[in-house]
């Protein structure tokens, strides 16, 4: 694998062996703080053109742990601002020896044109429009493999703004994989996405029907930055519809697990007493996010 920008077509096979390797990572760095430094000498470039929290982040701690070099380009006093071209600005970094890039990007297909143009550095997708976003498809699959070890027999709903997100994209890829018996995705009509790569999905817009049953519950905030004035609605009508109440996740499957990518927005698509209650994974998502970025940047570089 040289470079990692979707899961689509990756495999149960690849997609294990970096879960795996994520466990291996977590349970080495648990047993002793300093860990095995597997990037030392290694430069891993944190190339951000829109805001990050969570994997923004647990990159750089990832890279940190392992002994790399992490620089955090500033785009906003680069000469990306004087007009030097993406390309031009990646090759500039390569000549300085940066061996790994983790690119976010609002435009759809801006990490894999950057791949078709590296040289010699790996870039990892970290997300894209509404296109992929691998590594929190693989931080999810990480946490509900923790408590579900067999994919067949679970039943997943996905809900929100499906339509804009990265991530349910990415979690679709990572769901067909590893055998999701049943994926549901729910939304107001304007909100979920043209049925053609969402064929083999239950699309419901009644949230309580989809939440009905589910054993995994992948709640999405509204992509506001993504939507034209039309698409914004009432949030309080929202979060009435299509918002996680105590109540509703009573509908599920007993000890269901409760998902978000973050960052939340809570009273409009999670309640919260569910974001902050026993079945809420958040943190849990967060913490498996140093690990499989441990992951995915060894095994891109190379080091076992
Ligand atoms: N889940 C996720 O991508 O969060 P950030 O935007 O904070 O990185």
């Amino acid at each position: 694998l040289r470079h990692l920008i979707t899961l689509e077509g990756l495999g149960r096979e690849r997609i294990c062996a970096l879960l795996d390797r994520a466990v291996e990572l977590r349970d080495a760095f648990a047993m002793d703080a300093q860990g095995p430094q597997l990037l030392a000498g290694r430069t891993v470039v944190n190339l951000f053109f829109e805001t990050s929290t969570r994997t923004r982040s647990s990159f750089e701690l990832a890279a940190r742990r392992l002994g790399a070099t992490v620089l955090n380009f500033d785009i906003a006093s680069s000469s990306t601002s004087k007009g030097e071209s993406l390309e031009d600005t990646l090759a500039t970094l390569e000549a300085m020896q940066a061996d790994a890039f983790i690119v976010r990007h609002r435009e759809n297909g801006m990490p894999e044109r950057l791949a078709g143009f590296a040289k010699r550095a790996a870039i990892l997708n970290a997300g894209d429009g509404n296109h992929a976003h691998p590594t929190q498809g693989l931080l999810d699959a990480l946490t509900i493999r923790d408590r579900h070890a067999d994919f067949g027999a679970l039943t997943v709903t996905i809900c929100g703004d499906i339509r804009h997100s990265r991530v349910a994209r990415s979690d679709l890829h990572m769901l067909r994989a590893l055998g999701a018996a049943e994926i549901r995705l729910c939304g107001p009509a304007a909100l979920l996405p043209d049925a053609g790569a969402f064929s083999d999905c239950r699309i419901l817009e009644d949230f309580d029907e989809a939440v009905a049953g589910s054993d995994v519950l992948i709640m999405l905030r509204l992509q506001r930055e993504r939507m034209s004035e039309a698409l914004i609605g009432d949030e309080a009508d929202y979060f009435a519809r299509f918002g996680l109440t105590a109540q509703r996740l009573a509908r599920a499957r007993n000890s269901a697990l409760v998902m978000h990518p973050g960052p939340m927005n809570r009273g409009v698509e999670i309640a919260s007493e569910v974001a902050d209650g026993p079945q809420s994974m958040v943190l849990a998502q967060v913490a498996n996010g140093v690990p499989v970025r441990m992951a995915a940047l060894t095994t891109l570089l190379g080091v076992d």
